[in-house]
């Protein structure tokens, strides 16, 4: 049974969660923008000139410029024409994928994409195929296969659970090769990888990748989502994505904090290379402990879901908080703790967390070998 757990306090990577106090080692906050000065300022400037509302959905009540702003700044870091903000990048995804694909058409997924990316392809209606994990190979096997109506495929670059990168230049040369529009989620990538503009951009592919996906909610520290690319792409989705059309716009307070991150992200790279700092701190002191990727997602991989809560309970008591994903969140037999670095961590705060992850695994493995890991 899942649960919500409270947080009653708190102040950079630290917080007080179900009474106790933490290092949040859970979050998405990969440069520590959601908790710092610069963002604040942002969010509380927009609430003056704003207010904290947009009353309406932006079709109907107008679109207020700071939100065009930031359009226009998301455009520019992405090296595209055009970007369109949703209230959240579950609804970005949703938007998208629903208002490109129709029944008549097939959307092709990568098998460990975010739910809020299926749950677009199912969404629209269209032909759902999936191909395996990061295997461009046979992904062009199902595109070779003739079909009427248009394709698209859908992946992310940085994988939220697993954090290795999808193989972008492999999978846009297929997607030409059968004429397939290439939708590239960013959620995990833009602040982290190419000095903080994404994959796309880190692979020489800007402009190349027909839709990209971002959030404003992780990296940046704020709320909502959006999608990058060309003009006449964000012409369609305003008229047709239907997570666009009826929804009240992403509120002020949202759009200050994302823009005031977007602009100290934009004017220096030092939070980026303190995350990598931290990245390489972190993943050297646990050397031996089989943690999947190479980036601030690090999963450690259980097996058992049951493996997977006493890991992150004996981390939680240690006051190290990470939770244990679980199926149907990950493929059954892969549950893990994962745990996410970020810029705001302190050296002591990941060699303790590194230090606890080693002796409470051996633990683990000592009493009753439940550490049933595979990597
Ligand atoms: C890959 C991916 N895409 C989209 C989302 C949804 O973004 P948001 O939290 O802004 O709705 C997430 C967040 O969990 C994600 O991991």
């Amino acid at each position: 049974m899942r649960r919500l757990r409270g947080v009653t306090a708190r102040a950079g990577a630290e917080c007080t969660i179900d009474g106790r106090a933490c290092v949040n080692f859970a979050s998405n906050d990969y440069l520590g923008f959601a908790d710092d000065p610069v963002t604040r300022e942002g969010a509380l400037h927009a609430v003056r000139d704003w207010g904290t509302g947009a009353g309406a959905a932006r079709l109907i009540s107008g679109d207020y410029a700071l939100v065009r702003e930031l359009e226009e700044l998301l455009a520019a870091w992405k090296g595209v024409e055009a970007a369109l903000v949703f209230p959240s990048g579950y609804m970005a995804n949703l938007g998208a994928i629903a208002a490109l694909a129709g029944p008549d058409d097939t959307v092709v997924v990568d098998r460990l994409a975010h739910a809020s990316l299926i749950d677009g392809a199912r969404l629209s209606g269209a032909t759902v195929r999936v191909f395996p994990h990061n295997d461009a190979a046979r992904l062009d096997e199902i595109l070779r296969r003739p079909r009427s109506g248009s394709v698209l495929v859908v992946t992310e670059s940085v994988f939220s659970m697993d954090g290795d990168c999808a193989p972008l230049v492999e999978l846009v040369a297929c997607c030409r090769r059968h004429g397939a529009m290439l939708l590239v989620d960013e959620a995990h990538a833009l602040g982290v990888y190419g000095g903080g503009r994404g994959c796309v951009a880190a692979a020489g592919l800007t402009g190349a990748v027909d839709i990209v996906v971002g959030t404003l909610s992780k990296a940046l520290g704020s709320q909502g989502g959006f999608v990058a690319g060309s003009r006449a792409l964000i012409e369609t989705l305003v008229n047709r994505a239907r997570a666009f059309v009826y929804t009240t716009g992403i509120a002020p307070a949202a759009v200050g904090a994302a823009r005031a991150a977007l602009q100290e992200l934009m004017r220096s790279s030092a939070r980026v290379e303190r995350l990598w700092e931290n990245v390489r701190r972190w993943r050297a002191a646990v050397a031996g402990v089989p943690v999947r990727g190479d980036g601030p997602i690090c999963p450690v991989i259980t097996g058992s879901a049951g493996a997977a809560v006493a890991l992150a309970e004996r981390l939680g008591a240690a006051g190290y908080y990470a939770p244990a994903i679980r199926p149907p969140t990950v493929p059954r037999g892969t549950s893990r703790v994962r745990i996410t670095l970020s810029a705001a961590h302190t050296p002591a705060q990941l060699d303790g967390m590194a230090a606890e992850l080693r002796h409470a695994r051996m633990e683990l493995m000592k009493e009753n070998n439940v550490m049933d890991v595979h990597d």
